[in-house]
């Protein structure tokens, strides 16, 4: 057998930290985080998640980079060494199925986004009188078959991002949408505040209510977010830190990272609650907020196709940007472990991850009724992979990290000094993650 490959690396830093931040932003910025903060008042909800952005997003963006970084390899070889008697690798292969379950749903609800800018290109939805935008994505979703052609176009693409490989793939697709997408989401935006009657959205997003920081629940709301808006815990930026040079500072990035996906959150919540209220309709819609409740604005705002083509590019090249890393983590460890080549991997990777959509796809139809705790198959898998596993794999890189690397070579590898903000990021990783992690475990095995 041939020698294999010397491994892939990014062309740029720059090109790195767009491909992160392609990683971090997409459907938990747009589609989860406009209707989770809708659900849990808006202001407060805001304020609780930066803190747990920094709290904890931060310090485990660095540490998830940092493992991949130091290691040079994928989930598994990463966490397991040379040594593979140990259980370590074990906490490889749950991040490597971690994101291939995780990508399986998320490319049924991309699939929606694809549906919904093809649907707006040609003028379908257009006809509809207001109400009557319900029963559009109920029809939708129940069909027995446009769901999976939706599906099957976003695995594709994804699939064929992959097959281009880190540098001529992820990074050079990455490199022309991020500045698109910040420049659609910013333009949104700033139609959305020339509405009349926009300042109520703002005052909603902006202006802490306090009395919600009494329910328990908005805080676990508020963790389950930044991990997965983040997208901590399920080896894609353990992945991509793997690809980066030797001089690449993580520290910054992570940083940029972390700035660049808590901006687009905002300014996205920006472009989606003033329009939901200068036309009257619920902010705690749920799910349906961008599909329903959208729709039904843009069917009155002035300009609204064009509002809308606008929005479901965003929301789905976002979606794919995350699919592509998330895809990229179980291709990588079979790459190494079954030295295939990358195409013959992403080809057979894409199809289990297809197939495994399939039940998350027909949930609404065909399939209605079937799931857990009363949720439907798609919400049962998104409830166990972003609140369970997602924690469960952060829990994992801060144990890691924060106890069994030796600190300076975990600083080493970070790009930090042995001062004040080399001790926090300890600190927070040894003491602080796993302790809030542990409570967002037990809260939710109690709700
Ligand atoms: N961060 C992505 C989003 O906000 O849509 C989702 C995600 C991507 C989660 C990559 C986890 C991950 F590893």
């Amino acid at each position: 057998m041939s020698e294999p490959a010397a491994r892939e690396q990014w062309k740029s830093g720059a090109g790195f930290v767009l491909a992160t931040i392609g990683c971090a932003a997409g459907l938990g910025n747009i589609w989860r985080f406009s209707y989770v903060a809708g659900e849990n008042g808006g202001g407060a909800f805001l304020l609780i998640y930066v803190v747990c952005v920094l709290l904890l997003g931060l310090p485990l963006m660095l540490a998830e980079l940092s493992i991949g970084r130091r290691a040079q390899s994928d989930v598994v070889e990463s966490f397991g060494g040379a040594d593979k008697r140990r259980c370590w690798p074990l906490a490889g292969w749950l991040m490597a199925i971690a994101s291939f379950v995780l990508l399986s749903y998320y490319a049924v609800i991309a699939g929606w986004a694809y549906k919904y800018f093809a649907a707006y290109l040609i003028g379908a939805p257009s006809g509809l009188a207001s109400g009557e935008f319900s029963a559009y994505f109920a029809a939708f979703v129940a069909d027995p078959v446009e769901p999976l052609v939706w599906q099957f176009l976003v695995v594709a693409s994804t699939v064929a991002v992959i097959i281009g490989g880190v540098k001529r793939g992820i990074e050079a697709v990455n490199r022309v949408l991020m500045p698109l997408l910040g420049a659609i989401v910013v333009l949104l935006a700033a139609y959305a505040l020339s509405l009349e009657g926009a300042g109520a959205g703002i005052a909603f997003l902006f202006r802490p209510d306090w009395s919600a920081l009494a329910h328990p629940s908005v805080y676990l709301a508020a963790l389950g977010q930044a991990f997965f808006s983040l997208g901590i815990g399920a080896g894609a930026l353990l992945t991509y830190g793997s690809y980066t040079a030797a001089g690449q500072k993580l520290a910054p990035a992570a940083l940029g990272v972390v700035a660049g996906d808590t901006m687009f959150a905002v300014i996205a919540g920006i472009a989606i609650f003033p329009a939901v209220f200068a036309f009257g309709l619920d902010p705690a819609q749920g799910p349906t907020l961008a599909f329903v409740t959208l729709p039904e604005v843009f069917n009155v705002l002035p300009a609204g196709r064009f509002f809308a083509v606008a929005f479901f590019v965003l929301l789905g090249l976002g979606a794919l940007t995350s699919a592509v890393s998330l895809l990229e983590v179980p291709c990588a460890v079979l790459m190494r472990e079954l030295r295939w080549t990358r195409q013959k991997t992403a080809l057979l990777t894409g199809a289990g991850v297809f197939a495994l959509g399939v039940p998350s796809a027909l949930g609404f139809g065909v399939l209605q009724g079937i799931g857990i705790l009363g949720l439907g198959i798609l919400e049962s898998i998104d409830r166990i992979a972003s609140s369970v596993i997602l924690p469960v794999g952060g829990l994992l890189i801060a144990v890691f990290v924060g106890w069994k690397w030796p600190y300076t070579d975990a600083l080493r590898t970070a790009g930090l000094e042995a001062g004040v903000v080399g001790y926090l990021w300890r600190l927070l990783l040894r003491y602080v993650a796993p302790c809030l992690i542990v409570f967002i475990l037990v809260g939710l095995a109690t709700a």
